[in-house]
């Protein structure tokens, strides 16, 4: 093809490549088992080289799909039309943490957590905690407003950032908004860019805004025998005044996957424990720590809790979030599934889990079910198992998973809470989701995006 030769001049051979064995490296994400190959990758080391790659792109019409670190799990950086899968790797620099002004300003590229320890070293704190933090970039947390454990007391990402550098689809450059806490000034384009997936603008620089670091955190794990108990526990830790930094939600299936395929950890499961309940309380007071842990323990009994665990070391307290953290890299090592990001107010999380369970039984699928419990956020992995691939991409497997999304909106919920639509949700996206919704959407994208060349065929059908 004349543009693959054309782009490799334009930007040289060490930064555009059509190696094969290069090109498989970005065919595939965290998400299911897709594999969709690019016909180049582009590997930027500045924002002058993105706005070259994508004012070329725009003037020959060819599909690019922003990448960060591959974690997404709704396919957001599966390059499905082929074109250019663009990665932000280089990207990987801290280049001010401003303390006077509990600020940051950070490149695209650079890992979660590297940056969450690089301001607690400073004695700040950046709380957005996706599962992944370990490997996702800052910038996919941008795509899809990653949440994690923190965001039950701190809010997602699109709460933390204050201004973005982006290149927009004809290669200009631009910041949307200020480096400051107040902005009322025109519309809110820094918002519009969080959790639009790579589908309006490549973002190359981030401004955070942070918080002082809490000095002290409490971790328990209870353990119930229903599923049911464990859910309606969450709402009323609330309703009694109570306000946990965390409440995670595991089944105990998941915790097995975690167990059968981590040789090195011991975390005996009894064979009556059902759902697990990991609650973390934060702030600088222990006193008041000890108290809300007291009143956690009382509301935790009234809901039939078989034993409540106090993580008495920070190695405990790592062990059990790092066994919750890798339940859905062990599903998947389990088998292949398909992740629905389920989210319903608090109150409904108890609804939600019986009717997934019962749609189970109906449409035949089993389900690993944890997550976010009191943000009202569930992982559904619904496991391909022995399922024939006919049965998995089948229609009736995909009206199962509508139901759900049916009975999420039924519930006053919607069909994703932190993971976005991408790929592999749009087809249900109607479902919460009005046509003139829609319409309005593709306005915008119109209006960034003319020609239709960022991350094309996501998050709505065409
Ligand atoms: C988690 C990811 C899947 O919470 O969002 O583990
Ligand atoms: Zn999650």
């Amino acid at each position: 093809m004349e543009w693959i030769a054309a782009l490799k001049k334009l930007l040289g051979e060490d930064i555009i490549s059509s190696d094969s064995d290069v090109l498989k490296n970005y065919a595939s994400d965290y998400t299911e088992d897709f594999v969709f190959l690019p016909h180049v990758v582009a590997t930027p080391r500045t924002t002058a080289e993105v706005s070259a790659v994508l004012a070329f792109c725009n003037e020959h019409k060819i599909p690019v799909t922003p990448r960060g670190a591959g974690t997404g799990l709704s396919g957001g950086s599966l390059p499905v039309m082929g074109g250019v899968s663009l990665s932000m790797e280089h990207f990987n620099k801290i280049l001010e943490i401003d303390e006077q002004n509990f600020q940051a300003t950070v490149e695209c590229g650079v890992v979660n957590e590297a940056f969450q320890q690089a301001v607690k070293e400073k004695g700040l704190f950046y709380p957005p905690d996706p599962a992944s933090k370990g490997s996702c970039f800052l910038g996919g947390n941008i795509a899809h407003s990653s949440g994690g454990p923190k965001a039950l007391k701190y809010g997602t990402t699109k709460d933390y950032v204050l201004n973005l550098e982006i290149v927009l689809a004809n290669g200009e450059i631009m910041w949307t908004g200020a480096n400051t806490l107040k902005n009322s000034t025109g519309y809110n384009l820094t918002q519009l860019m969080i959790g639009s997936e790579g589908t309006l603008a490549v973002v190359t620089k981030i401004v955070f805004k942070l918080l002082p670091l809490p000095q002290h955190n409490l971790l328990m794990l209870a353990k119930f025998t229903s599923i049911d108990d464990a859910c309606k526990a969450v709402p009323e830790l609330f309703i009694k005044g109570l306000s946990p930094s965390a409440l995670e939600l595991m089944e105990t299936s998941g915790v097995q996957m975690v167990v059968d395929h981590t040789p090195d950890l011991q975390f005996p499961i009894e064979e009556n424990t059902k759902a697990y309940l990991l609650i973390e309380v934060d702030g600088n007071d222990m006193d008041q720590l000890f108290i809300a842990c007291e009143g956690i323990n009382e509301v935790l009994e009234a809901n039939h809790v078989l034993e409540v665990q106090f993580a008495d070391t920070s190695e405990q307290k790592e062990k059990l979030w790092k066994i919750r953290r890798t339940i859905g890299e062990m599903v998947k090592i389990h088998s292949t599934y398909k992740e629905e990001d389920a989210v319903v107010q608090r109150a409904s999380l108890p609804a939600l889990m019986k009717g997934v369970k019962e749609l189970g039984e109906t449409y035949g699928f089993e389900s690993v079910c944890y997550g976010h419990a009191g943000d009202g956020n569930l992982h559904i992995n619904i496991l391909k198992g022995d399922m024939t691939a006919e049965k998995w991409n089948g229609p009736h497997l995909e009206e199962g998973i509508r139901k759900i999304f049916r009975l999420c909106k039924s519930l006053g919920g919607t069909i994703s809470g932190e993971h976005g639509i991408g790929w592999v949700q749009k087809k249900y996206l109607n479902e919460v989701l009005d046509p003139i919704h829609i319409e309005l959407m593709k306005g915008i994208k119109n209006v960034f995006d003319p020609h239709g060349i960022l991350n094309p065929h996501k998050i709505w059908e065409d």
